[in-house]
Order: C-alpha cells, then structure tokens, then sequence
C-alpha cells in the first residue's frame, strides 16, 4: 500500500472513530461518508434555499414530474449530523408524492440513520424543513416551479 492511501486511510479511520464515540450509528456514518446525494441537480424543477439558526445552510435541488419527486440532491454546508441527515432524508423522499414527502417526519429521518448525538437532532430538523419549504414553494409557484404542478 502506498503512503499516500496509507495516509487516507487512517485518515478515514479517525473520522469514523470520532464520529462513532460521538454517538453516530455505523448507518449515519456512512451516509456521512458516501455523501451520494450531495451536490447539483442539473435539470432541477424546484430549488429551494434555508440556513437554520446555527448559521448552517442547505440547498435542495428536486426534479418533480406529475408530482411525484423523481429526483433529489442537495448541497450542505454543516456539520456531520446535517449531511447524514439530508443523503438519508434524498433517499427517503425520492419516488414520493410531495404529499407523502411532506409526510416524512423528523423522528422517519432519525429511524433511518439508527442513531446520531442528540445535540444533532437540530440538524434533522433543518434538513425536513427545507424539504418542506421546498414543497411549499413548488406548491406556491415560488421560484422553479414544476411543469404539472
Ligand atoms: Fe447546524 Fe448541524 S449544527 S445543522
């Protein structure tokens, strides 16, 4: 193994032993990890911006058609609990009605990762909240409104 990955490595070894005697699941460290729905949706009908009183920002990006969110990405800017939290919540509302999206709760989020530190759960609820908002602006015609809604 070279020296470069060795370093990666233990690397990635201390970022998952921090997390986990932090208090966050194998599950949500992963999610932390893979970050698979982290980023830019280019052909996004609706984006929707919020930062949450701790100064961190989200910005989600959903590809809605008939009404059903065929698509979602979004882009974090916070803490490990806020990444978990919104690569699950993606998984979680991709293939939804907006209806049943709006119906995800904090406590869905938090089963979904298994565990996180309970001075983060602040972060699950920034990410539902910009998944509401963003609903809500859709619904509302507010910013990129999808075709059919
Ligand atoms: Fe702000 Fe986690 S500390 S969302």
């Amino acid at each position: 193994m070279s020296e470069v990955s060795n370093v990666l490595n233990n690397d990635l070894k201390t970022t998952k032993e921090l997390l986990s005697s932090s208090g966050y699941s194998d599950k949500a460290i992963q999610y932390y990890l893979d970050k698979k729905n982290m980023g830019v949706l280019d052909d996004a009908t609706q984006v929707s911006e919020l930062t949450g009183h701790c100064g961190d920002t989200m910005k989600i990006f959903l590809k809605i058609d008939d009404g059903i969110i065929r698509d979602a990405k979004i882009q974090v800017l916070g803490c490990p609990g806020a990444i978990a939290a919104a690569m699950a919540a993606m998984d979680m509302i991709k293939g939804k009605t907006l209806d049943d999206a709006l119906k995800v709760t904090d406590r869905d989020i938090f089963r979904e990762l298994e565990d996180i530190p309970d001075q983060k759960q602040h972060c699950i609820r920034l990410t539902n909240k910009i998944i509401e908002k963003a609903i809500n602006d859709c619904k509302s015609g507010n910013g990129n409104s999808p075709k059919g809604e």
